[in-house]
């Protein structure tokens, strides 16, 4: 993240999915996912409940094997390799409902976010980045991650997957279970830290709205499958996206119909 000049938008894929299946036991979660995200890029996956979303992350980063297709990291097979592996290749998982260490101060909480480095000055440059853009942050810096309330617990789980100055960032539904206003901050915060350092994101999302607009490039996800990918600018004119995720109509691009499922803490 210590880059000086964010690099622009490449169309080198710096991740790729050919036909990806994963599943729990007899239910299939994600059936033949192929995308790919460019250096430089916000990419989304857009869903409802159940779609699939958090399984297409989990596989990515190596917690699930996926029963078919392959994943490509760098221009390296990463397919069914383990998560601690993954990690050190670059690749940076902040998980569904902000998985913080509670009984860690906020400060140690970012230090273990850079714990495969050894850069002492630029993992403390880091750290003032990070406070820079969450001031609450360093204001809490002495505390407990589990006296933060959810909207800051979110902060600190997607600053320190910024520590540790990763290629890519998997970022599972930032806005779960927090006020719009902020939710927006975040999202604000996200596409600050893809501009000024050029950090890759992988972004998946319940909220349409807000991560078309901080997405350059979208798929949508229903029932497992990618039916709809395009850039952000155009998904958010296309009318089955208006209706379906941004408003009100009661059938998927598929003629699924919406899935209304009640959002809950884990
Ligand atoms: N541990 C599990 N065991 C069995 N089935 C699971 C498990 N986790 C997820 N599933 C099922 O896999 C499918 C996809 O779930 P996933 O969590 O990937 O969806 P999601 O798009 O992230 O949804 P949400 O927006 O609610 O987080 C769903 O049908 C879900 O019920
Ligand atoms: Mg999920």
């Amino acid at each position: 993240m210590v880059s000086a000049a964010p690099p622009p938008v490449s169309d080198q894929p710096v991740l790729r999915l050919l036909n990806v299946e994963s599943a729990y036991g007899p239910i299939k979660a994600i059936r033949g996912v192929s995308l790919q995200v460019r250096r430089g890029e916000i990419a989304t996956v857009l869903g409802s409940n159940g779609a699939g979303k958090t399984t297409i992350l989990k596989t990515i980063s190596g917690i699930i094997d996926p029963r078919r297709g392959s994943i490509e990291f760098k221009g390296s097979d990463i397919t069914a390799r383990d998560p601690a592996f993954i990690v050190q290749q670059g690749l940076c998982h902040v998980p569904e409902g902000r998985e913080v260490f509670p009984l860690l101060s906020v400060r140690d909480n970012l230090m273990m976010g850079a714990y495969t480095r050894s850069d002492t000055d630029g993992v403390h440059k880091d750290m003032e980045t990070v406070f820079g853009y969450f001031p609450i942050l360093r204001e809490r810096a002495a505390q407990g991650a589990g006296l933060l309330s959810g909207g800051q617990q979110q902060m600190l789980a997607i600053s320190r997957a910024l520590m540790a100055a990763p290629d890519l960032i998997l970022l599972d539904e930032p806005s779960l279970g927090l006020s719009p206003k902020l939710t927006k901050e975040i999202f604000e915060i996200v596409v600050r830290v893809n501009r000024e350092h050029g950090t890759t994101i992988l972004l998946v999302e319940q909220n349409a709205n807000m991560a078309l607009n901080a997405a350059d490039y979208g798929y949508v996800l229903e029932n497992g499958r990618i039916v709809m990918e395009d850039t952000c600018a155009n998904l958010r004119e296309k009318e089955d996206i208006k209706e379906f995720y941004l408003g009100m109509k009661e059938t998927g691009v598929r003629g699924d119909r919406r899935w209304k499922k009640k959002k809950t803490w884990r």
